[in-house]
This record gives structure tokens, sequence and C-alpha cells, in this order.
């Protein structure tokens, strides 16, 4: 008695995904104005960690922390994309030259969950280091 073979190199519809994987987030864009640079940047990085990934220069003598003002920034477009200054960035901006409404830390300054659109950096060329030179001297 001759049978044919089964058909078994069909997938089992059972080991198919279920919907599949969800949809990423859309990406936020920073141009860098000065440098003519746009990329792409995730939620929760701040403008200084997007910065430094694309090879952006961007002083930050105090490695990021909230302690020089040598991270400052103007945000010319997509602020409310930004979290907000705390107390201690205000702080520090009292610090920094040229201070405007829409001066920013980049260490401080994170891209909030769930953004999508684009924010403007303007990095101004005469920031300056402003880290007191023996400060801890009494
Ligand atoms: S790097 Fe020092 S305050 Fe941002």
């Amino acid at each position: 008695m001759d049978r044919p073979e089964g058909s078994g190199d069909l997938p089992d519809p059972r080991d198919l995904p279920d919907g599949g994987p969800a949809a990423p987030p859309a990406p936020v864009e920073v141009d860098f104005l000065d440098e003519g640079k746009r990329v792409r940047a995730r939620p929760g990085q701040s403008l200084l960690e997007v910065a430094l990934e694309h090879d952006v220069h961007l002083d930050h003598a105090c490695g990021g922390v909230c302690a020089c003002s040598t991270c400052h920034v103007k945000v010319r477009e997509g602020e409310a994309l930004l979290s907000p200054a705390e107390e201690d960035e205000e702080d520090q901006l009292d610090e920094a030259r040229d201070v405007s409404l829409h001066s920013r830390l980049a260490c401080q300054a994170r891209i909030l969950e769930g953004a999508r659109g684009r924010i403007a950096v303007e990095i101004p060329d005469w920031n300056v280091n402003l880290v007191r030179e023996g400060s801890e001297n009494p």
C-alpha cells in the first residue's frame, strides 16, 4: 500500500507570535544648531548625554552633576519635550553668563517619556568654566 508522505513543512499556527511586537516609541530629534547636526535621542537621556553620544562638543566640567554651568545651552524649540528645571539647576544657571528664559543646563534637561518631536539647541560659544578654583579653601 502506497501512502503519500505528509505535508509537515507548514508552520503550526500555534507557534506564530500573538499580535507581534509593540511599535517602538516615536523618536525625538535634537538639532544642535551651531554644529549643524540633527541626531536621534531617546526618552530619559539628558541633552548632555545626547551631545556626547553624537560627538557634539559640549563642556561639562563637573561631569554632569549640576555643580558648574559649563553645559549651559539655550533651547530654541521643543522645551516642552524636556523635564522642567529644578531648583538646583536654576541656582547653577544664576552663575552662567547671558542667561535667558530658554537657558538650561544640558546635564539636567532630560527628554520626557512619551516625547516626540524636535528639540533645537544652541550651545553658546562663550560658555566658560565657572568652577571656582580653590573653592574648598576657607
Ligand atoms: S556639567 Fe556641570 S552643571 Fe552640567
